[in-house]
């Protein structure tokens, strides 16, 4: 399985997942400013990996800059995109790390978040795992599963979350294929999830984002599996623009919806899907495709990055510590405290 991001004496080394699938490039980000870019980018994407790249970041910013900067390094890294809770979740744990090392030598502070770093790594590889374990029990057997953009080991430090659990049904034994959204504008699904599925020999077939409804009314849909970007205390569901809609389409044809997120996806800090801040990215995203015009030159687009599916279209959330049901509030609160 392809490697999303390694730390190494040389910096923090990513795929580009700008230029998959037709070009497997590595970038190595020496510096901290590097590695926002890389997010602002998304040269890295996806909540979980750009949770881990923000720590990694924090580490590179620690060995190589003054330690006056400590607060400037974090801050770039939090102004990078701001619908994924798991990269304030990710600063925020080196912050505490590094509260708690005050007055320790500064060769000692340097060491131990780069360990820290490493284990945030380690550490998300094995909740996607325990995700796939838990998630691969409600994937039916001989069926077709249908994802939206990309949540596999490209959007974590490996193995994925939602295609952590397409990924565990498959070691279970299970006979499944895949549908994957192709996901305009960004093409996740068409670019990341295709390839990566491919590479694993896992049976995939694209489809464009407005075949959706067909396929689900068709019968041959066994379940809806996504990753998510960030989960309000009552279970509504921040991720990739378009989520919303399938969940609405598999609802209409009785297809169970999930997604599949580990516990630092949760914000129970918020109430509902209403808090979430949605990253607003540019329009020319939407009007072109690598450079080239798809659209008459000059004219306005949107582009909303993530939208809010409601918790009443989320079958169950799939986390590291178990499957959360509705009411949210009150299974997701039992999960969070472990
Ligand atoms: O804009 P992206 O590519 O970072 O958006 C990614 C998604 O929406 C993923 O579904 C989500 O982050 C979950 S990744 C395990």
């Amino acid at each position: 399985m392809v490697e999303t991001l390694e730390w190494t004496d040389a910096g923090v080394v990513m795929i580009d997942q700008t230029r998959l699938p037709r070009e497997t490039v590595f970038v190595t980000c020496k510096d901290y400013r590097e590695v926002a870019q890389a997010i602002k980018d998304m040269i890295i994407r996806g909540a979980p990996a750009i949770g881990v790249a923000a720590a990694m970041g924090i580490a590179i910013g620690v060995q190589k800059e003054d330690p006056s900067k400590f607060d400037e390094i974090c801050e770039t890294l939090g102004k990078t995109r701001p619908t994924a809770v798991n990269l304030f979740w990710g600063i925020e744990r080196m912050r505490k790390l590094y509260a708690s090392l005050a007055g320790q030598p500064l060769d000692v502070v340097r060491k131990r978040m780069i360990e820290e770093a490493q284990a945030v790594k380690d550490e998300d590889i094995a909740c996607c795992k325990a995700i796939g374990r838990f998630g691969a029990d409600l994937v039916p057997d001989g069926k077709i599963v249908l994802t939206h953009c990309n949540a596999g080991a490209l959007a974590t430090a490996g193995y994925g979350t939602a295609l952590g659990v397409i990924r565990g049904a498959v070691e279970q034994g299970k006979k499944i294929a895949v549908y994957a959204d192709e996901t305009r504008p960004f093409l996740q699904g068409s670019r990341l999830t295709a390839w990566e599925l491919q590479q694993d020999g896992i049976d995939v077939t694209i489809i464009t984002d407005n075949m959706a409804g067909h396929f689900l009314k068709s019968g041959n849909i066994g379940c809806v599996v996504v990753g998510a970007d960030r989960i309000a205390a009552n279970g509504d569901v921040a991720n990739k623009i378009g989520t919303y809609s399938v969940a609405v389409l598999a609802k209409e044809n009785n297809v169970p919806f999930y997604v599949a997120a580990p516990i630092s996806t949760l914000d129970l800090a918020i109430p509902d899907g209403d808090h979430i801040p949605i990253e607003e990215r540019s329009s020319q995203e939407v009007t072109e495709i690598k450079g080239v015009h798809i659209a008459p030159e000059g004219l306005a687009a949107r582009h909303p990055g993530f939208d809010v599916t409601p918790n009443r279209y989320v079958h169950a959330i799939i986390t590291e510590r178990g499957v959360a049901r509705a009411p949210y509030t009150e299974s997701l609160a039992a999960l969070a405290k472990g």
